[in-house]
């Protein structure tokens, strides 16, 4: 189960600066759980996300495209992704991704990867304009 998935490596999470840990757990069609958490750097602005570690290690083990994805913290509400994030996100799954966020405590809000990012940059914005 994603849940759980991304449950178990938020515990695994390097976060001494922020003490926010979080953890990611995508699913690709292949039926594959590749897990992330965040990962701190007293250089602050070295630290990678949850949903980039495990976007990386989806990548690492071969695959290129999840179909959903899992995100939880210890918050008051849903953690939304960062801006970054969802550009990352959006880089490897399609627009109907369902994207879970979640609390410990259990609270969960479904969106997807093309509602976190609303006309986004894509390659079909790379191709030369007419004329
Ligand atoms: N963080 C994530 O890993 N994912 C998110 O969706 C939100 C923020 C991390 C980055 C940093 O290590 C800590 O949470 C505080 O911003």
């Amino acid at each position: 189960m994603l849940k759980d998935a991304a449950t178990a490596v938020r515990e695994r999470a390097y976060a001494p600066y922020s003490n926010f840990k979080v953890g990611a757990a995508l699913r690709t069609a292949s039926g594959a759980v590749h897990v992330g958490c965040n990962v701190e750097n007293v250089a602050y602005p070295e630290g990678t996300c949850a949903e980039a570690g495990a976007i990386a290690a989806m990548v690492a083990a071969g695959e290129t495209a999840f179909v959903e994805a899992f995100v939880i913290a210890d918050s008051p509400s849903p953690v939304p992704p960062c801006g970054g994030c969802r550009q990352k996100l959006a880089e490897f799954a399609g627009p109907d991704a369902k994207v879970t966020l979640a609390t410990t405590a259990g609270q969960l809000f479904e969106t997807t990867v093309g509602a976190l990012l609303p006309g986004s940059f894509g390659r079909a914005h790379m191709e030369p304009a007419d004329g």
